[in-house]
């Protein structure tokens, strides 16, 4: 009798425990809507925009890193389409230099900068060239990334320090200008950064990669809770196999290092529940997501773009 008792008592006792602090919350947020809105119809936080509006980027600055080629070149083309002039970032000028055109006869605007990312004085360089180019820094895109293939075992400590000099180092210096923009013309904004399901998921042979993408989902928590005072909203995307100039390299390394690349795709086609690798277009519609007003009240997530890869 009691053993069937106790735990009805217990369950009482729970929803009792929880109604208060549950009304309380109720309390705040409705005095907090009270006190900052008009009113439930009208007020400034039920203010409605169409989704037109809410994708439109029209006026706004952004930075691309690492948008010559790839997912990043995906993302200038979608950032731009929906109306914001995008300073391209890249080591790889020539390529940098044609998505530049590619943007223009679609009537977008865009411009390319060479820096390295691994650079604090090209950092500054880059934030000041697209306030002067675009009029605002409103978004940064930390896309620029490596991902040499090398066993544990192998590392060198060139190819380690290089990897999360690029991959980490240099998300975090572009990250700390752009907010020192942001904060200082008191407008808020928006930072994505490219992460990898191989963070918490890895592939194998690239331990320096895995520990550089999770320094990257660690960082984005971090950014996002320190800047959310000054309205700068940090998240991440962690994409699966996307094709791409990057991952065919890879490919060609693997083939170079004896391995079967046909072998190793039929690994991974069993593994795309949506059967097929992503195209970096896939990413770029979710970066476009994250520059846009339909997340201004997300921050310090990492959304996984994966085809999902990690379910099977
Ligand atoms: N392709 C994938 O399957 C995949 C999967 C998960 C995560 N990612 C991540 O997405 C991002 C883009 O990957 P991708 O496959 O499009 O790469 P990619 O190699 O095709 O393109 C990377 C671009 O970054 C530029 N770049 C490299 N080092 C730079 C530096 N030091 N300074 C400035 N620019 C530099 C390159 O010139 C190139 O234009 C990377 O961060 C990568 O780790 C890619």
């Amino acid at each position: 009798m009691g053993l069937v008792l106790r735990p009805r008592m217990q369950a009482r006792s729970q929803t009792n425990a929880n109604a208060f602090p549950l009304a309380s919350l109720t309390v705040c947020v409705l005095t907090y809507m009270s006190i900052h809105c008009r009113s439930l119809e009208g007020g400034a936080y039920m203010a409605k925009k169409t989704i037109a509006e809410i994708f439109d980027l029209t006026g706004k600055g952004a930075i691309v890193t690492g948008g010559a080629m790839g997912i990043g070149r995906a993302i200038v083309m979608r950032l731009t389409e929906a109306g914001a002039g995008v300073m391209i970032v890249d080591i790889d000028m020539d390529a940098a230099s044609k998505v530049v055109q590619r943007v223009k006869e679609k009537g977008g605007k865009a411009e390319a900068i060479r820096a390295d990312i691994r650079s604090l004085a090209d950092a500054k360089k880059v934030v000041e060239a697209t306030v002067q180019a675009f009029g605002s820094l409103d978004i940064l895109v930390n896309n620029a990334g490596i991902y040499p293939i090398s066993k544990a075992l192998d590392t060198t400590e060139e190819l380690w320090d290089r990897v999360l000099d690029i991959n980490l180092k240099g998300t975090f210096f572009f990250s700390q200008a752009a907010a020192r923009e942001m904060v200082r013309a008191k407008h808020g904004g928006r930072i994505i950064n490219l992460a990898s399901i191989d963070a918490v998921h890895p592939m194998g042979d690239v331990a320096h990669y895995n520990a550089s993408k999770g320094g990257v989902m660690s960082l984005t928590k971090a950014l996002a809770l320190e800047w959310a005072p000054y309205g700068i909203i940090v998240n991440a995307i962690a994409p699966g196999s996307i094709w791409t100039s990057g991952s065919e390299k890879l490919r060609m390394e693997q083939e170079a290092a004896g391995k079967d690349p046909k072998e190793m795709l039929k690994k991974f086609e069993t593994r795309w529940p949506l059967g097929r690798p992503g195209e970096p277009d896939d990413i770029a519609k979710v970066a476009l997501f994250y520059a846009s007003d339909a997340v201004n009240y997300v921050t310090g997530t990492t959304l996984v773009v994966d085809g999902g890869y990690l379910l099977s």
